[in-house]
């Protein structure tokens, strides 16, 4: 696909077909996401993925909000820096995670941003639990280890709507 399409087609999707996802989609997809860039070439981001039933359902519950839509998911992918290698290893993550839901929507696929890093389990509980100590009781993540995102994936149920104006006129401007 050439890439002005896949940046046209890339939408968020929170609703997946139950039709399992190939392996060596997913393999291509992890693969093209590590060639993403990353300050002083540290390459900090670490990806965890999974298709345990269990495992999308405890991800799904990690937030009483934005979340629950994991557990219909084929696969969800944990985007993470190791910080002891990186002190930019948030950026360096947004990055990957970018460039793994570009690669998703070349390989025909669909998939949804899911924030973990500084977000609470209860929406109303701003400073309790935070959704990344729930991941860690079933993920052995390493200390260092610090989540960014899960990124859901697999089928779309549907065909997504076409990107709303992007507002080019307010929001770009040639100095
Ligand atoms: C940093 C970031 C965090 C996001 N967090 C969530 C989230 O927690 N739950 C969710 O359902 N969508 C989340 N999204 C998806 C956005 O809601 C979505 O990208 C936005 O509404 C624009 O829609 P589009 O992706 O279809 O263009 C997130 C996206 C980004 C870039």
């Amino acid at each position: 696909m050439e890439l002005k399409d896949i940046l046209t087609q890339r939408r968020s999707v929170r609703k997946f077909s139950d039709k399992a996802v190939e392996h060596d989609k997913i393999e291509r997809i992890l693969e093209q996401t590590l060639k993403a860039p990353s300050s002083r070439n540290s390459r900090s981001t670490r990806l965890w993925v999974t298709e345990d039933k269990a495992l999308l359902e405890h991800i799904a519950q990690m937030r009483d909000y934005g979340a629950a839509f994991v557990r219909g998911a084929s696969a969800a992918v944990l985007v993470m820096g190791d910080s002891a290698v990186s002190d930019l290893w948030e950026v360096n993550c947004a990055i990957s995670a970018t460039t793994l839901q570009l690669a998703v929507v070349d390989e025909g696929l669909a998939s949804c941003w899911v924030h973990v890093a500084g977000r609470p389990c209860l929406k109303d509980e701003p400073e309790g639990r935070q959704a990344e100590e729930h991941l860690r009781e079933k993920i052995a993540l390493p200390e260092s280890y610090r989540v960014l995102c899960v990124i859901a994936l697999g089928y779309s149920d549907f065909e997504p709507a076409a990107l709303p104006p992007y507002n080019g006129e307010q929001r770009v401007k040639w100095l």
